[in-house]
């Protein structure tokens, strides 16, 4: 980006591909941390007089529009947090995308609808990613990447435009690559991992990639029970995943003592917020019960774990964050971070999510990553569809 500055890029057409993958409740935007995220860049590329046209995809529609995934609602914020509005085009390459970035003075900005309206964005066939990607590219003289969270998916936005225009690396990628290599490089000890979220299968790789290189790898959140189970414990009504006990089982074999499993865990008798709740041992679930989070003696045991690792990587809540009684797993190992005197990163998606919605100070970490999966293949050592195509 600072590149790009330093050319000149007043009066330029720019495709700045953001990631505003945002969560929704209806049409209310209920984090709009990826849109923040974004701001530096977008107000470098203004003040410089760029005329800016920002794509990004929402959820996952099939390829056509469908109106529970139109970002309207995301350029009504974006236009709030930037001062002045947005033009928002209500398709992503047709007529009114035309007329959106044709009206673009320099320093606007413009808003075009869900790139995943449109099937070549996706699509596995080159010729029709490629096809998309050239309508994309008419709209500007030059690219920008800042969409971090994307830069796992080989796509059309994200790919194959930046073989077609003068490409840039936006600011939150670099940054974003700046801190998670520290991770990958040779991280400070002790290095501490933490891992939540719902399935072992989703997690399988980061974590075959990270524990040879973590002194601990703590895990709660729905994929302890099949760990637990691994462990030879019931684990009741629980989320298990029966095709992974095996798995866990050789993991925690090689693991040499390093991952740490929840010794307690609040059961409760439905998923819901108003459900009869227990604190239970790990090895005494209830047949009737499943588990939401952990419980008050693993907050402890985590949080002695992490207090003085000198560097820790979180991804993924501890249990079901979102309802208050299945919520202090989440926020304690969230408060225990913030206390280290050492280099924390909170991986994106649920976890950075979890950490906002919980009230905790942001600035407790040294740094909040707006990818989940990205963050996660980073660290795997995966190449990066999105990264590869700057590099080229
Ligand atoms: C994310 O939320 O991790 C990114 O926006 C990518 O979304 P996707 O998993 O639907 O490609």
């Amino acid at each position: 980006l600072d590149d790009l500055l330093s050319e000149g890029v007043k009066g330029r057409r720019v495709l700045l591909r953001a990631d505003l993958n945002v969560p929704l409740d209806g049409d209310k935007i209920t984090d709009d941390g990826r849109i923040r995220a974004v701001l530096p860049t977008l107000n470098a590329l203004r003040e410089a007089g760029a005329r800016v046209t920002v794509v990004s995809h929402l959820g996952r529609p099939k390829g056509e529009p469908d109106p529970k995934y139109t970002l309207q609602p995301v350029a009504n914020r974006l236009g709030e947090l930037l001062g002045k509005p947005v033009a928002f085009a209500t398709d992503t390459v047709g007529e009114s995308a035309r007329a959106a970035v044709a009206g673009l003075g320099d320093g606007d900005v413009a808003l075009l609808e869900n790139l995943r309206f449109n099937k070549g964005e996706t699509s596995k066939d080159e010729a029709e990613r490629g096809g998309f990607a050239a309508q994309l590219a008419e709209f500007a003289d030059v690219y920008v990447d800042d969409a971090f969270g994307a830069v796992h998916r080989k796509h059309a936005s994200v790919f194959d435009v930046a073989a077609l225009l003068p490409r840039y690396t936006g600011g939150l990628v670099q940054r974003e690559l700046d801190v998670l290599s520290k991770l990958t490089g040779d991280p400070e000890r002790p290095y501490v991992v933490i891992l939540g979220g719902s399935k072992v299968s989703d997690k399988l790789a980061v974590i075959e990639a990270l524990l040879p290189k973590v002194d601990k790898l703590l895990i709660g959140g729905g994929m302890c029970f099949t760990f637990l189970k691994a462990q030879g414990h019931e684990v009741g009504k629980s989320l298990l995943q029966d095709e992974m006990v095996a798995t866990c089982a050789d993991l925690l074999a090689r693991g040499g003592g390093k991952i740490v499993l929840p010794v307690d865990v609040v059961t409760a008798d439905k998923f819901a917020a108003d459900a009869k709740t227990q604190v239970v041992a790990a090895d005494a679930i209830p047949a009737e019960e499943l588990g939401l989070d952990i419980g008050p003696e693993s907050v402890t045991l985590f949080a002695q774990a992490v207090e003085s690792a000198k560097t820790v990587f979180w991804n993924g809540p501890m249990g079901v964050f979102e309802l208050a009684p299945f919520a202090a797993g989440t926020r304690g190992v969230a408060e225990a971070i913030t206390k280290i005197d050492g280099f924390s990163v909170v991986g994106g998606g649920d976890s950075a999510a979890a950490v906002r919605a919980l009230g905790i100070p942001e600035d407790g970490f040294s740094h909040i990553s707006t990818g989940g999966g990205a963050s996660l293949e980073f660290l795997e050592g995966k190449a990066l569809p999105g990264i590869t195509a700057l590099e080229a």
